[in-house]
């Protein structure tokens, strides 16, 4: 799905009656990665691509969606839900957690589609489910605030398709400002809004096309691993009460204490909570050489020690390396496959895409897709639709 006026149309032939209309954005996110849920900072933007949804109360006590880019039908009845497989999960997870938290739901119709290619590191599931809590807050009146509805949309992925996410996804697609990226501390949410200044830089995203899936226990895995090895700081020093008390030099000390695993992982998150502070003085000074160093730094740790790329990715980001027209390029979202995200010179983007998407295809016999982005504003209402 390509627009709102696809959406609506697609609730016309479903349905009868009139509809509201409402976009939930994807997200890129220039650096912070696997930090959201290990103490750390996070600098995401919403996108220009997301997702749909044009809805309407039904006056009965069920709940019928249409999947439309995959023509697929569900209807629940309220009073039992439960969790089913597929992107069924993700929209049954939201009216379990509304539930579970006394929010009154009724019956309603909704159709959803988009143009956030899934598995491709966009948060495309998060922008489904952020983007349905706030069209129920709206239909219903819930008066949710953007924060809770960030907090609801977490536990949700938590609970049904089970992926223990961090809040970076769900609160960049709800509280993205056009021409901003979002300084987010994961620890108080407390969070600023930075102008993208890119000059003559344009931000690529080059899509790996090998799909990740973050529900499959090898994200899960890191979380763990992660607070097992904070635990052990803990244990030694408790005065260490996260991993922002922790630098990188202190893990190192920690070394005999810590198996292989614990090592690296917790190496990896005290460097990128550095990085990211450092980041954001350089966005805010304008200094994108610098910048873009410190992704080429990123992708180095989350790929030899927090050990989430492939082949594939890996490759993306050494081409990337040949060009000095790419200051800055490094796999992005939870890895294991999707996009890569560059910052290139604008005049020689397209000599350089073209370069690499080529000897990527050669490689690899895949053609990657190509996504320059815009930021976007959070979830909204489309008011002018019909
Ligand atoms: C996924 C998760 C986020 C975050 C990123 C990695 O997108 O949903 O919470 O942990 O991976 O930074």
């Amino acid at each position: 799905m390509q627009s709102a006026s696809q959406a609506i149309n697609s609730f016309k032939t479903h349905f009868s009656g009139d509809c509201r209309t409402f976009f939930a954005p994807g997200r890129i996110n220039l650096i912070g990665e696997h930090i959201d849920y290990n103490d750390g900072f996070v600098l995401p933007a919403a996108i220009n691509k997301g997702i749909w949804f044009a809805i309407a109360p039904n006056n009965t006590n069920t709940a019928t969606f249409v999947a439309a880019d995959v023509d697929e039908k569900l209807s629940i009845d309220l009073a039992d839900i439960k969790n089913i497989e597929g992107w069924q999960s993700y929209v049954l997870g939201v009216l379990h957690i509304l539930q579970k938290e006394g929010y009154i739901v009724n019956g309603f119709n909704c159709v959803f589609g988009g143009n956030v290619p899934p598995g491709a590191g966009l948060s495309s599931s998060a922008a489904l489910e952020a983007g349905l809590i706030y069209c129920l807050s709206e239909l219903f009146q819930l008066n949710i605030s953007r924060l809770d509805m960030a907090l609801l949309a977490q536990k949700a992925e938590h609970a049904y398709p089970g992926t223990k996410c961090g809040i970076m996804d769900m609160f960049a697609s709800l509280h993205g400002k056009k021409d901003h990226c979002i300084l987010l501390d994961c620890t108080s949410l407390e969070f600023n809004y930075f102008p993208i200044v890119l000059d003559k830089y344009d931000w690529v995203l080059i899509n790996s096309k090998v799909k990740h899936s973050l529900n499959d226990g090898a994200y899960n895995k890191r979380r763990e691993v992660a607070s097992d090895a904070l635990s052990l700081f803990q244990s030694v020093n408790q005065k260490i009460t996260s991993y922002r008390n922790i630098l990188p030099s202190v893990v190192e000390q920690f070394k005999y204490a810590l198996n292989e695993e614990e090592f690296k992982r917790s190496l990896y998150i005290t460097q990128e909570i550095e990085r990211v502070q450092a980041a954001g003085k350089y966005l805010q000074e304008g200094n994108l050489i610098e910048f873009g160093k410190l992704m080429y730094q990123t992708h180095n740790g989350l790929s030899n020690l927090y050990e989430v790329s492939c082949p594939e990715l890996d490759y993306l980001v050494t081409q990337a390396r040949f060009h000095n027209a790419v200051i800055g390029a490094r796999l992005m979202g939870g890895g294991f496959g999707g996009c890569t995200i560059n910052l290139i010179e604008k005049e020689s983007r397209e000599s350089v895409v073209a370069d690499i998407t080529a000897s990527y295809q050669n490689t690899f016999g895949i053609t990657p897709e190509v996504y320059v982005v815009e930021s976007s504003d959070g979830v909204h209402e489309l008011l002018n639709e019909q």
